[in-house]
């Protein structure tokens, strides 16, 4: 307990405006002070603080309260905790009233998985500049690839010892719990042994918008391919990584001054451009960006600029991500880099006012990019030239805001050279489309004010899903038997065996040949799994039937209703039939080979097709190219075949 005094000394340090500014970028407007609201998602401001009377009310949502209210709500504290916390941003020693071991105990848990946090981010930090092997192995690392020491300290960038548990113990000692060493997924524990989940590699602490250790990506130091190159933390109750950007709190207020953001990929790219001068940056870390990510951005500036590697793989990351960028009403631009160039090293070569220079030359507004992408090769071919405008109009459709709209439509007149009434015509024919976005818009709202995670109950259905039937099996296979292990492996960084659970094993594999369901639904339930795979003892079902996405929970009540059809046939082995779960380490992988297989012949026909329509246009770049993937496509499938043991013929 708080005692009555640090309670009054709290109060009156926390002035609302000084704590609702670190999360809300505040304008002056009368006597109170508005900004867009934390709470829900909105594009004008109702949102108000009332220094007099020290409050903020939102006339969006209706929530309000006081300094500690907000940060109760915004960080998802009891009173107690936000005290604490408030504590800590004013630097105010908590005189605690007797606090006896049960309340200790009972600390919240998420305080606790901060505060262990925030010990591995001091101890790595210790470990690279105190020690010799931190000395000699990491920061001659860093060092080497030009990174200078004010950034190393200002991003807290540390050091994991090689050895199974050296953090680990070092925590045990300082009194914390394995518990929450586990939860934050710094330690791995099994039965009968523990170790650093970080051994010898370079430590980015990941910070939270007001600036706690929420989590880590730790790089290796090796160039072996077999390993990964970072290794994040898992989720947990502090770390969603849907919803961090890496480097927000360092570049919060440099947005907010420059009223524009840039987006990055990776960790160093980040740091790299802090050390050239750039501050208003930040990353998505590997993950492709989600909306939650955009709206952090959203709630600090409106303008966002895209600063992907100069390959294909980042030019397309680059497409994916400004339509959804547009859609949340952010202006957006490109930076190209030549190919194989990365923000990191590009920013190295060259100095900082030369940066600039190139970032003022270069930047492009997006349809000036999509346009040059997309234009180039199909100038003088009808077919492939409506198609791009029909994109480019289509991006341009989902821009909410009236005049923005328009303006970007006369640009694309004049560089596609088409009547600006064309493309007006071809936005009508996108408008009754818009009108069912914008209910899914709206419904999303409401869907998400309920505190829901997975939107999905809008999305129309495809007409068919070729997979359907080996989907579903599949999902009834992550829903019974997700956390059964399947089999083991020996990891070739430790040597040791470690199990391998049927959720993790189905979602890498689906993850590594890039399978998505057309189903939303579906395609909802495993992206959603994904997120609970390192969970222990993650009850699927009943975290899936009690979905509050009816849609949802309506799949899988009925995925778990109906009867087997593939697995059926497979566990039918000998004279009688074995148990299901007495099989998984076979029954599991041949329904996922057959749901390949399936996914292949889709494919393939699909290729079929485009060959066909290629021949009808003469276009006979566009029939090498689908020649060369129906290739590709048919070994695949001899492959996927020799692993089932069928033949082709029969499919
Ligand atoms: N990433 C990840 N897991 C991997 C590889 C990458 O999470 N196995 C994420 C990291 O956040 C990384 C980002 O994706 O920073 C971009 O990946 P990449 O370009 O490969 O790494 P860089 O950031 O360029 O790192 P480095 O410069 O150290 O090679
Ligand atoms: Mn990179």
């Amino acid at each position: 307990m708080i005692d009555q005094g640090t309670l009054q000394q709290i109060l009156d340090a926390a002035e609302i405006a000084d704590v609702v500014g670190d999360f809300v970028t505040l304008k002056r407007r009368g006597t109170s002070l508005i900004g867009l609201c934390p709470f829900h998602n909105e594009k004008t401001p109702s949102f108000n603080v009332s220094q007099a009377k020290g409050i903020y009310k939102c006339f969006g949502c209706g929530k309000g309260g006081s300094s500690v209210n907000f940060i109760m709500e915004h960080e998802h504290l009891s009173y107690a905790d936000a005290l604490r916390w408030l504590a800590n941003k004013y630097n105010i020693q908590i005189r605690e009233k007797e606090e006896n071991p049960e309340d200790i105990k009972e600390r919240n848990d998420r305080e606790s998985q901060l505060i262990v946090s925030e010990f591995a981010q001091k101890f790595f930090s210790e470990q690279l500049w105190e020690t010799n092997s931190g000395r000699l192995i990491g920061l001659s690392y860093l060092r080497q690839r030009g990174m200078r020491d004010e950034i190393i300290k200002k991003f807290g960038i540390g050091y994991c010892p090689e050895g199974k548990d050296t953090m680990t113990s070092a925590a045990i000692k300082e009194g914390f719990k394995m518990e929450y060493l586990e939860k934050t997924g710094l330690t791995i524990k099994r039965e009968d042994w523990v170790r650093d989940r970080f051994a010898g590699r370079m430590m980015f602490p990941i910070h939270g918008i007001s600036g706690r250790v929420i989590g880590f990506g730790g790089r290796t130091l090796t160039q072996d391919k077999t390993i990964a190159k970072y290794l994040n933390s898992p989720e947990s109750d502090i770390y969603h990584k849907s919803r961090v950007l890496y480097g927000i709190f360092q570049a919060k207020r440099s947005i907010i001054k420059e009223d524009k953001c840039y987006l990055v990929e990776g960790y160093t790219d980040v740091t790299s451009l802090h050390q050239s001068g750039i501050e208003n940056v930040v990353a998505s870390s590997g993950t492709s960006l989600t909306i939650d990510q955009i709206r952090l951005i959203r709630r600090f500036t409106n303008n966002v600029t895209i600063i992907y590697d100069g390959d294909q793989a980042g030019i397309k990351a680059s497409m994916r991500g400004i339509d959804m960028v547009l859609e949340e009403g952010i202006n957006v631009k490109v930076l190209p880099l030549p190919e194989g160039e990365d923000p990191d090293s590009f920013s190295r070569s060259m100095s900082a006012t030369q940066l600039g220079e190139y970032i003022r030359a270069n930047e492009t507004d997006f349809i000036k990019f999509k346009t040059k992408l997309l234009l180039a090769g199909v100038e003088n071919d009808p077919i492939s030239r409506a198609k791009l405008i029909t994109d480019i109009v289509s991006s341009i459709a989902v821009i909410p805001a009236e005049i923005v709209r328009s303006e970007y439509l006369k640009e694309c007149s004049r560089l596609l050279d088409v009547r600006e009434a064309v493309l007006y015509n071809e936005i009508r024919k996108l408008k009754v489309k818009s009108e069912d976005e914008l209910i899914k818009h709206q419904e999303r709202e409401l869907i998400r004010e309920a505190n829901v995670k997975a939107p999905v109950l809008a999305v129309p259905l495809p007409e068919i899903n070729p997979c359907e039937n080996e989907e579903r099996e599949l999902l009834k296979l992550l829903l019974k038997y997700g956390s059964h292990q399947i089999f083991e492996v020996e990891n070739p960084e430790t040597n040791l065996t470690e199990p391998v659970y049927v959720a993790g094993f189905v979602l890498s594999e689906l993850e590594a040949d890039q399978m998505v369901s057309v189903n939303p639904v579906i395609k909802a339930v495993f992206d959603e799994y994904q997120e609970y795979v390192e969970v222990k003892n993650f009850d699927a079902i009943k975290h899936f039937v009690n979905h509050p996405d009816l849609a949802v929970s309506q799949l899988v009540s009925d995925i778990l209703s109906e009867k087997n059809k593939l697995s059926d046939f497979w566990r039918k082995r000998g004279s009688y039939i074995e148990e299901e779960h007495e099989i998984l380490y076979q029954l599991v992988p041949k329904v996922l080979q057959e749901y390949k297989l399936r996914y292949i012949t889709f494919l393939i026909s699909q290729a079929e097709q485009g060959i066909r329509k290629a021949y009808e246009n003469h276009d006979d770049e566009a029939i090498q190219d689908f020649q060369r993937r129906y290739q590709k496509l048919k070994t695949v499938e001899g492959l996927l075949c020799g692993h089932l043991g069928r033949r082709t013929i029969t499919s």
